[in-house]
């Protein structure tokens, strides 16, 4: 196993970030919580230690599970590599997870990398050519290739091939180098921003989708045995609820909460518990944090609940558009709290109540 990059970049958004949203970052401390990106201290060893390993330990995900379990067992049994794949779905769903496992079924080796260390045409090379027979690649945030590296994959993932031009001009020459058969497994938060060669060369592409309460639940738990932690079934619901959907928040929620239940002399994590501490975190039941919350009410108090556009939603709330539509939308749409319509984006009626509003057609009748 070799690890090549598997660590974001610590400046790459922060510094992007608006000021607005990192002034208001100060006053909301449940903010970070509630981040589905990958904080920078979440890459160390007990991040690995509670990472599933084999399929049998990752919960959730039925639908992408059995799709990879049948293109595994037809590739094993046919001696031959698996197809390439494409997954793609908000932060913190398990893309990266996935990867790892599917190596681990097939037996074989991983790298990791990601698109933003490819940049040069020779770091992309320098993998490929080093890649063993059945290897598993996996280039995360694949949107961002350049335009030369994904040139250069082209041929790699189709023909297992490398077209390297030597010299220059008139003296320009082709070569072709083989590669051993290699799985590529790409992740996106973006798929719509890959370009169509790209994405058409994948044989396998799965969208990765929030998880539900109780699958979160039993995640919290698996992590909660592994971390030597007593918790209820009831305490892990409890953490499952406001976690958005997404595994990364479940655990990183379940350790604020032991940390608090240690503190606190509790030995066991309960509902009681678990609701205190995260209220203490000042949690939102639901797992809303700051920006989904001035979303709504931007939405509903300065528009009558919509529709507004994406641009006017991400002046007010301070965050760009992307990560707007990538980050916060998905999970308010799931929720039902938010719908997309051609004319914008419109607040719904269980929006209302959750941020204390009356909605709009019970105004009505009170006329
Ligand atoms: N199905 C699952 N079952 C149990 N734990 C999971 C599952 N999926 C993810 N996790 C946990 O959530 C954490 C985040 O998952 P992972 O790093 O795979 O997310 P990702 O989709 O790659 O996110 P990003 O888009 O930020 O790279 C992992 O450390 C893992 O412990
Ligand atoms: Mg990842």
């Amino acid at each position: 196993m070799a690890i090549i990059s598997s660590k974001k970049q610590p400046h790459e958004s922060g510094d992007k970030q608006p000021k607005q949203r990192r002034e208001s970052a100060k006053t909301s401390p449940e903010e970070n919580i509630l981040q589905p990106k990958a904080a920078i201290d979440e890459q160390g060893k007990q991040e690995e230690s509670i990472r599933p390993q084999r399929f049998a330990d990752y919960i959730g995900q039925k639908d992408l599970k059995d799709v990879l379990e049948i293109a595994i067992k037809a590739a094993q049994s046919r001696g031959e590599v698996l197809d390439h794949l494409l997954l793609y779905g908000p932060p913190g769903l398990g893309k990266t997870t996935m990867a790892m496992i599917l190596a681990a079924e097939m037996g074989v080796n991983y790298k990791i990398t990601s698109a933003p260390a490819l940049e040069r045409p020779r770091d992309i090379v320098g993998l490929l050519v080093n890649l063993k027979p059945g290897d598993v690649l996996f280039i995360d945030e694949i949107h961002r290739l350049s335009r030369m590296s994904e040139e250069i994959l082209y041929p790699a993932m189709e023909d297992y091939r490398l077209d390297i031009t030597i010299g220059k001009g008139s003296s320009a020459r082709t070569r072709s180098i083989p590669l051993a058969k290699f799985t590529l497994v790409g992740a996106t938060t973006r798929v719509g921003a890959l370009t169509s060669p790209l994405r058409d060369r994948f044989g396998l592409v799965q969208k990765l989708r929030f998880y539900e309460v109780e699958e979160l639940s039993l995640i919290v738990q698996r992590s909660a045995e592994l971390l030597n932690t007593v918790i209820t079934e009831d305490g892990a619901k409890e953490i499952a609820r406001r976690s958005r959907g997404t595994p990364r928040i479940a655990n990183r929620l379940l350790k604020r909460v032991r940390d608090y239940a240690e503190v606190k002399s509790f030995d066991q994590v309960c509902e009681n518990v678990a609701a205190e501490a995260l209220k203490l975190f000042q949690v939102d039941p639901c797992g809303l944090d700051w920006t989904d919350r001035r979303m709504l009410t931007v939405i509903i108090e300065q528009f009558n609940g919509g529709p507004v556009g994406l641009e006017t939603i991400a002046a007010a709330t301070g965050e760009d558009t992307q990560t707007i539509e990538e980050v916060y939308e998905p999970y308010l749409m799931q929720i039902g709290y938010l719908s997309r319509t051609p004319r914008g984006r419109v607040a719904t009626t269980a929006a209302y109540k959750h941020m204390g509003f009356k909605p709009p057609n019970e105004q009505l009748s009170l006329l």
